[in-house]
């Protein structure tokens, strides 16, 4: 090959696999089958790959010294190139690792073409993904423990504040809107756990699988492994350059963690309205509407919770694409980068989002309150109190029952009933009662851990954050 620019449309040798073709690609399937416009995301990796490979090759004597440093050299001020965005990308070198090594070659010369001894670019592309996805996995799990840290912060502050709790999105008993908060986060703490755990496989060095059988040249894949910071390298290379589980896996994790923060997000926007009217969310992170003066929407909570769509549908992108594909590398696998970075960008930004906005958020506790007070969410205590009172549960579900059907046709809550209105339904209820059906009585009673007591918030969210110091 020539130092020239490649000028693939007359001279197929200017590729460098062209030696045993006859004509040019068509250029139409030039463009179709390139991944540069998109795999260029990887190119620091793919050099800090190479450059592993290179230092391995040449501490095994099959590069030598003085060709290992022109190759290093060579690929420092390439990495610089593309930094400055001066890197000349070109569709006709296909994708990030043919553009790099050619460009080696522009500049160093024909040692350039050594840097691909005992290598293919099968095991290097998974290499450099799995490189830049452990990036992408530290930035989101420092994010992950930014959002986490507001949230329990947050909780902290509202442990009192009472608030309805929900099933079926009716009132149904009392709660503090830190045990809210602490559930959003013990969902999150899963997330950052799966991960964690996820990490763990794609922190592997499938380096020296090369083509998909390995090499014959004394390579030493543990040294590549090491100096990737690897925690080892993968076992069977026919595997090694086929496997992207761990792409999956990512992906499921994100499709997990989205369909939580979706989970948050409508509620978010739930509370925001003035049906709810339960928090405020700051004016930065809402817009208005083009023609309705009064509108302020929550489009930062209703994107995030859109999002969640396009993540889920990369995570069975990627499943079908890896089924029923045979060993080792096929060229499907070049489909796999853009759903997983995009999942990994929309991970990202979503709970970037929410780490800006959580801390931001005010209660309007007059209004959870309030909320709280109607629906009869005392309704349970009432039940308790009468079996404590020595009444059977069930028995007491119907007393209980007869009560709320009595304080509706009264237009009152069960709290705002009579002594002697009670006692219609049972002469177990005493003066006593009235404590058992204040919000606060309420919330007080659940002290246990996980339930929903001021005191147990507080604990919890000392659990909580020691759960992320341990991060650190
Ligand atoms: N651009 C390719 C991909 O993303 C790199 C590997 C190509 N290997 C091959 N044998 N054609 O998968």
């Amino acid at each position: 090959m020539s130092n020239d620019k490649p000028d693939s449309a007359t001279n197929p040798a200017a590729k460098l696999w062209g030696g045993r073709f006859s004509e040019a690609t068509d250029a139409f399937v030039e463009r179709f089958t390139a991944s540069v416009t998109f795999d260029q995301r990887m190119a620091l990796e793919d050099i800090q790959g190479s450059l592993a490979h290179a230092q391995m090759l040449s501490e095994v004597g099959v590069l030598s010294g003085d060709e290992y440093h022109q190759i290093a050299d060579g690929l420092k001020e390439i990495a610089a190139e593309i930094e400055a965005g001066n890197f000349p990308w070109s569709v006709q070198l296909e994708d990030v690792h043919m553009n790099i090594e050619a460009r080696l070659t522009e500049r160093i010369g024909a040692t350039g073409k050594k840097l691909h001894t005992g290598r293919s670019r099968n095991d290097q592309v998974a290499t450099d993904i799995r490189l830049w996805l452990r990036g992408r996995i530290d930035l989101i799990g420092a994010e992950l423990t930014r959002l986490q840290t507001g949230l329990v912060d947050l909780a902290e502050r509202e442990a009192d504040t009472i608030m309805p709790g929900f099933t079926h999105l009716q009132s149904a008993q009392p709660v503090t809107f830190g045990h809210h908060l602490l559930a959003w986060n013990a969902m999150l703490s899963r997330d950052f756990e799966r991960l964690m755990d996820c990490r763990k496989r794609v922190n592997r060095s499938p380096l020296g699988a090369a083509a998909l059988a390995g090499t014959s040249y004394p390579i030493d894949r543990a040294r590549t492994a090491e100096l990737l910071g690897f925690d080892a390298p993968t076992e069977n290379s026919l595997d090694s350059v086929s496997d992207r589980d761990f792409a999956i896996e990512f992906c499921a994790f994100a499709a997990l963690l989205l369909t939580h923060l979706s989970r948050a997000s409508e509620e978010l926007v739930l509370w925001t309205s003035s049906q709810f009217d339960f928090i405020d969310l700051p004016d930065r992170f809402c817009t208005g509407s083009s023609i309705m003066p009064q509108k302020k929407n929550p489009d930062v909570p209703e994107l995030v919770r859109g999002k969640t769509g396009r993540v889920n549908g990369h995570l069975i992108a990627l499943l079908t694409l890896m089924k029923s594909q045979p060993l080792a590398y096929n060229k499907d696998n070049q489909e796999d980068k853009e759903p997983l970075f995009d999942a990994a960008d929309t991970a990202l930004d979503c709970l970037r989002a929410f780490a800006d906005m959580v801390p931001a958020l005010k209660a309007k506790k007059e209004n959870m309150l309030a909320a709280a007070a109607k629906g009869f969410s005392t309704a349970t205590d009432l039940a308790d109190y009468l079996v404590r009172k020595g009444i059977a549960f069930r028995d007491a579900h119907e007393i209980v029952g007869q009560s709320v059907s009595f304080a509706i046709e009264q237009q009152k809550d069960l709290a705002e009933l009579s002594l002697e209105q009670l006692q219609q339904f049972s002469t177990d209820i005493g003066e006593d009662v009235f404590e058992v059906l204040t919000l606060e009585g309420s919330v007080a009673a659940r002290n246990h851990i996980g339930g929903t007591a001021p005191d147990q918030v507080r604990s919890a969210c000392a659990r909580a954050r020691a759960q992320i110091e341990e991060r650190h």
